[in-house]
């Protein structure tokens, strides 16, 4: 299959919801939560992919415990924990930049949408790269995107680059499923909760766009040492409190999304 024409929206036929993840900001924790959220809907049942768009900069190999892919041998999608993964991290080493303009960019991410059999999903959790530039305005306008969920932290400075990510999705009429807040607070080894990084600035801007607040994840060092090593939080300690966050987190989506997308929010597509 050639790669999207501009403006060319492509078909995934098998797959029920296809959600971005995103945010105006980097380093907000959108990988984690899409890693975490992927593997918690699949405990929940669902048959659920995980695409890394983030093409200069790929996570997910690295909180999978993956790296370079052997095509001949291995075809895309990759199977691991139970979900079905694909990143640019599987065909060139990390280590090495890759200095591809816009439209290279535009065509790798399409390509793994168009090119590769996801097969029957129900979920196909999208983790965008960082800002509203290029590569998240050519996917959401590729993609038959459900809608996508914004991720932000709790201080008031996130929020106005939470709110680049809405517009732009709103400039595209991609629907905004809801908002996530991570880093929401911490509890110490007494028990007392703290907030350093302010709170309530998840619930601000849900407020402020009249979309669904869909939970908090808590800071804990937990969620990056089990990134680091190759195997999310919400895989490799189910128990845990950051844990049990996603899984209501999961819980609510399940819950919301057929609602939202039975409303006949814009540019859906089901297949
Ligand atoms: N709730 C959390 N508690 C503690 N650490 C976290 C939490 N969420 C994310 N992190 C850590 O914060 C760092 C940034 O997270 P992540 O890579 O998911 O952010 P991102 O928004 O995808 O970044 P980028 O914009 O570069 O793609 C990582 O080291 C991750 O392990
Ligand atoms: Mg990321």
């Amino acid at each position: 299959m050639p790669p999207p024409m501009p403006g060319q929206k492509l078909e995934l036929p098998g797959v029920k919801y296809i959600i971005a993840v995103a945010s105006g900001k980097g380093g907000v924790g959108k990988s984690t939560v899409a890693a975490n959220l992927a593997l918690a809907l699949h405990m929940h049942g669902q048959r659920v992919g995980l695409m890394d768009a983030d093409i200069y900069g790929p996570s997910v190999p690295m909180m999978f415990g993956l790296g370079l892919v052997d095509q001949t041998k291995t075809p895309f999608p990759i199977e691991k924990f139970g979900l079905s993964l694909m990143s640019m991290g599987f065909l060139v080493d990390p280590n090495q930049a890759i200095i591809w303009r816009g439209p290279k960019v535009a065509q790798a991410v399409g390509s793994f949408l168009g090119q590769i059999n996801w097969g029957e999903l129900d979920f196909l959790i999208i983790d965008l790269p960082p800002g509203t530039g290029d590569a998240q305005l050519t996917l959401s306008q590729a993609a038959p995107l459900t809608g996508a969920l914004i991720v932000t932290q709790p201080a008031e400075v996130s929020l106005i680059d939470a709110r680049k990510g809405v517009r732009m999705f709103e400039e595209v009429r991609v629907p905004i499923l809801g908002i996530i807040e991570n880093m929401s607070y911490l509890v110490a080894t007494d028990g007392s909760k703290h907030t350093p990084f302010g709170s309530g600035g998840g619930k601000k801007l849900a407020s402020e766009i009249g979309v669904p607040f869909l939970g908090e994840i808590p800071i804990d060092q937990m969620v990056s040492t089990c990134g680091d090593s190759g195997e999310p939080i919400v895989r490799k300690h189910p128990e845990h409190a950051v844990s049990k966050a996603y899984t209501e987190l999961a819980a609510t989506m399940l819950r919301e999304v057929p609602k939202l997308t039975a409303a006949g929010l814009p540019a859906v597509d089901l297949g």
